[in-house]
Parts: C-alpha cells; sequence; structure tokens
C-alpha cells in the first residue's frame, strides 16, 4: 500500500467554492494508520482477519489501500442514499468537489469491488465526518466494511429462501467475531434501518455495565447486486468503526490519541497482541476557555468545531454548549460554548491558550455570521 500523504493542489482547484475540507483533516489523507501493524488499529485489523482466515479459509479478499477521494456516486448513489437524506449535506460530509468527497463510509466501496467480480471482501479505510468535538469523535476515523455473496445453488442446497441464509449466516458470522475479539460477552441484535440493506441491525455487547453498539449490517438491497453484475444472487454486509472497537479493547481514554507520534503512546502495542491495556502517561491539565455569542439562522455547531480544530489541531479536546437561552423581546438566541483545551504530550502555557482562543474568536466573528457577547 502506498503510504504517501496527498497535497491538497494536486485535487482541487484553489478557487472551488465547492471544498469544505480544511488542511488539518486533508493531512491525514495517506497515513493508513490501520497498515501499521503495531498500532492499536493494526492489531485490530488483523485479529479480524485472523478470525475470517479461521472461519472461511481461504475466502475473503481483503482491501486496504484505496484511495478515500471518492465520486459522490460511490459514497451515495451506488449505494441507494436517497437525494435528500442528511448525511450528503455539507454539513455532514466532506466535499473536496462538486461530485467527490472524502469517503464518509467503506460502504462506498461495495458497489466497484463487487463489479470487479469479488463476492467475498473485506475494505478497511479512513473515513470522514463532520462532526462534534469530545473524547470519542474525531473527523477522521477508521471502517472495516465485509461483504459476501451467496449463489442461488448455496441457498438450495441449505433448503432456505436467499435472504434468509444471508441473514442467519450474518448474524453467526459477526456473533462469533464479537467472541473472537471480546471472548464471552453478552450481545443482542437490534433492528435498524440503513439504504443500502433489508433488513438491518446493529449488533450490540453489554460491556462494562452497559449495551455498546459494536457493528451495522444486513441483507443487501437486491438493487445493488443487479446494478453491479451480481442478479440472481443475495448477500450480507457489515461496516464497524475501529476506533471505537479499539478504544475499548485497549483501554483507551482519548481518540485523539490513535494520532499521536509520542513513543510513549506508540511504544505501549506490539503486533499481533490485541488487548494490551493502555497506561496513561500523566493527564496534563486542561484548560477551559468559554465563548458566547448571538446566533444567526445559518448557525451550524459542526462549523464551530471545524474552525476551532484548525486553528488548535488536537490541542482540542472538547467543545461542550453549556448555555442557550433566547431574549424574547429581541427573539435572538445566545450560546456560550467551553472549550477544553489539552495536549495529549506536554503542559500548555497561558500565553499559548490565550493566542488560540484569540484566533478562535477572531475567526468564529469573521466566518460564521455570529455576533459575540
Ligand atoms: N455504512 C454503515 C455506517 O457507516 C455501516 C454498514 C455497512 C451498515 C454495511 C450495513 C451494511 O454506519
Amino acid at each position: 500500500g502506498s503510504s504517501s500523504t496527498i497535497s491538497r493542489e494536486e485535487v482541487v482547484r484553489e478557487d472551488d467554492p465547492t471544498n469544505n475540507v480544511p488542511d488539518t483533516v486533508f493531512g491525514k489523507i495517506g497515513l493508513q494508520l490501520h497498515n501499521r501493524k503495531s498500532h492499536p488499529l493494526g492489531i485490530l485489523k488483523n485479529a479480524i482477519y485472523s478470525y475470517f482466515d479461521e472461519t472461511f479459509p481461504g475466502v475473503f479478499h481483503k482491501v486496504d489501500n484505496l484511495l478515500p477521494i471518492v465520486s459522490v456516486k460511490a459514497n451515495f448513489d451506488d449505494v441507494l442514499t436517497p437525494p435528500d437524506h442528511v448525511s450528503r449535506s455539507y454539513n455532514d460530509t466532506y466535499y473536496v468537489t462538486a461530485d467527490t468527497v472524502l469517503r464518509c463510509h467503506t460502504s462506498a466501496h461495495q458497489a466497484e469491488l463487487l463489479r470487479q467480480g469479488l463476492t467475498h471482501f473485506l475494505v478497511t479505510g479512513d473515513v470522514y465526518r463532520r462532526d462534534a468535538i469530545d473524547a470519542t469523535h474525531y473527523p477522521v476515523f477508521h471502517q472495516m466494511e465485509g461483504l459476501r455473496v451467496f449463489t442461488q445453488q448455496e441457498w438450495e442446497a441449505a433448503g432456505m429462501d436467499g435472504t434468509a441464509l444471508a441473514a442467519q449466516e450474518l448474524k453467526k458470522t459477526l456473533e462469533g467475531l464479537a467472541r473472537h475479539l471480546f471472548g464471552d460477552v453478552q450481545m443482542r441484535w437490534v433492528d435498524t434501518y440503513f439504504p443500502f440493506t433489508d433488513p438491518s441491525y446493529e449488533l450490540e455487547i453489554f460491556f462494562q455495565g452497559k449495551w455498546m453498539e459494536v457493528l451495522g449490517c444486513g441483507v443487501t438491497e437486491q438493487q445493488i447486486l443487479c446494478n453491479n453484475g451480481c442478479a440472481g444472487t443475495t448477500a450480507w454486509a457489515f461496516g464497524l468503526g475501529l476506533e471505537r472497537l479499539a478504544m475499548v479493547l485497549f483501554d483507551i481514554p482519548d481518540i485523539r490519541l490513535f494520532w499521536s507520534n509520542d513513543s510513549r503512546f506508540t511504544s505501549q502495542f506490539k503486533s499481533g497482541q490485541l488487548g494490551t491495556k493502555f497506561k496513561s502517561f500523566s493527564k496534563y491539565p486542561p484548560c477551559y476557555k468559554d465563548i458566547s455569542f448571538w446566533i444567526s439562522d445559518e448557525f451550524s455547531e459542526n462549523n464551530l468545531c471545524e474552525i476551532v480544530r484548525g486553528i488548535a489541531g488536537d490541542l482540542v479536546e472538547e467543545v461542550v454548549l453549556i448555555d442557550e437561552f433566547t431574549n424574547p423581546k429581541k427573539g435572538k438566541t445566545s450560546h456560550c460554548y467551553r472549550i477544553a483545551y489539552r495536549s495529549m504530550e506536554r503542559s500548555l502555557t497561558d500565553d499559548e491558550i490565550n493566542a488560540l482562543q484569540a484566533e478562535v474568536r477572531q475567526q468564529v466573528e469573521s466566518k460564521l455570521k455570529i455576533t459575540l457577547r
């Protein structure tokens, strides 16, 4: 796989007004954390590969170096995302140009791999979503997609219809995967909706006293199979988020740590060792700064978070709305956000934080059509 990063100039015209990808996010393209053998994400990916190799020897094809810049068609249309679905909005997705995005899920590769004739595959990669800022959300994370096609011969041999066989094998396979990763855990299936599967489910496991969502999956929509050279078959598909599982399996408290090059983080994990418990190196104190402003109708929290991240990068730990009120006479609404600044690696000086906060105030005022209070 390639490990080179991509420069923005290679893919975006300087003046393209459609582009909403900040440099901090663009800079993550090509890092391929999931392909580092001693990184928690690489260790987890390989543990999932081992499970599939043991359960279906020699059958699943593995793909882990596809470029995250994909067409709008591949990311949305090919997996039947409705034209008005929120995930298509500029508020939720990074558009590189009017018709290319940073993939928001690995499902973006289902159709092309089916067209290549693959019937059993696992696709791992970095995915991108505009979102809030806290310990479990980061604009880039990693997913693994699995898809497996069944032929008519297979369901007839099983004496079942094609959808029933796919649903049954899907559940059995993913329950086995959860046990492979977590040991003897309690699990439950929850019905849900995805545009690309029917029926659709989420798998939850009972972990540290709570039900935790582990993955989304379902029986692939016939239209996707028909459109991509697999008429007359059925299939199951799943997609799982690697960070959220790795945070639990390795006890990693903050999602930013996955991006750390600090050896106090990277040296704690060894290839092939799933579930080593991370020992926090001293947690430096956070510093909180509040910012209050009158919002306009166009205000979006994701846009605020993007500005903060653009300025503070990984020094921002959380942005939380702590107060909100409407002045009935003026009909205006005020929001107060508390920004937590903290480095994972060192202590920050007052001067440094004050400079960041001053820049945040200035950019929020100039870019967001709000009025600072
Ligand atoms: N793409 C879905 C997500 O990102 C996960 C999924 C994949 C669900 C495949 C069903 C089938 O949430």
